[in-house]
């Protein structure tokens, strides 16, 4: 049996959503795969998982916990000033890293990747810290959207150029707690609007 209630289990938050893409039975199995290799690949290296607040952590929780070696987590939160300045991939940091990254071995966990400037700036902001080494393991790709080039060592999924709610991802603050991933109604847009 599954540990997940189904969609209709949602009621109205399911009701919002147009189509389903991923189940939560298939991210689970590849969240367990991206654990694995992560397991295989940073063996005796300690690694330092870390990811950005909010929309991150129900794969960061669902990820660690498939990870079977030594590692720590630590979690930044960022926010934008502005949509326009959000284009040019300034975000405010609102609160950083709890320790040092030097010598560490820093694998960077995001839930989604779109055009890529959010990561890209965090990254370099990592990146002067001077850790050992520094990659990103992405659980949803939008490859299409790309403005700049971010190599993704891991990857769970490839994403439609639609917007998709669930499992941390959210349209207003919404529907993170969806076990599932899927494309919102055009309805849902307006629904929400004033709530
Ligand atoms: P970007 O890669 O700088 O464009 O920004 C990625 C951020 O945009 C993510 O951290 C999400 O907060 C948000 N985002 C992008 N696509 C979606 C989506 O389909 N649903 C919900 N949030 C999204
Ligand atoms: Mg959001």
């Amino acid at each position: 049996m599954s540990r997940y209630y189904p969609p209709e289990a949602y009621g109205e938050l399911n009701d919002d959503v147009n189509y389903i893409l991923f189940s939560a039975e298939e991210i689970d199995q590849r969240v367990r795969e991206l654990g694995q290799a992560i397991s295989v690949d940073y063996a005796g290296l300690n690694p330092l998982l870390v990811g950005v607040l909010k929309g991150s952590f129900p794969f960061m929780a669902d990820l660690l916990r498939m990870i079977t070696i030594p590692m720590e987590v630590d979690f930044m939160a960022v926010s934008s000033y502005s949509a326009e300045t959000r284009n040019q991939g300034l975000v405010r940091l609102e609160k950083d890293l709890g320790e040092p990254i030097d010598g560490r071995h820093v694998l960077f966990i995001e839930h989604v990747i779109d055009t890529g400037l959010t990561l890209n700036y965090l990254l370099r902001n990592l990146r002067v810290r001077n850790p050992a080494s520094l990659k990103v393991c992405v659980l949803f790709d939008k490859s299409h959207r790309r403005l700049i080039d971010v190599p993704l060592a891991y990857k769970g999924f490839d994403l439609p150029d639609r917007f998709v709610v669930g499992y941390g991802l959210d349209y207003r603050e919404r529907y993170r707690n969806l076990p599932f991933v899927g494309v919102l109604k055009a309805e849902a847009f307006y629904l929400n609007d004033g709530k």
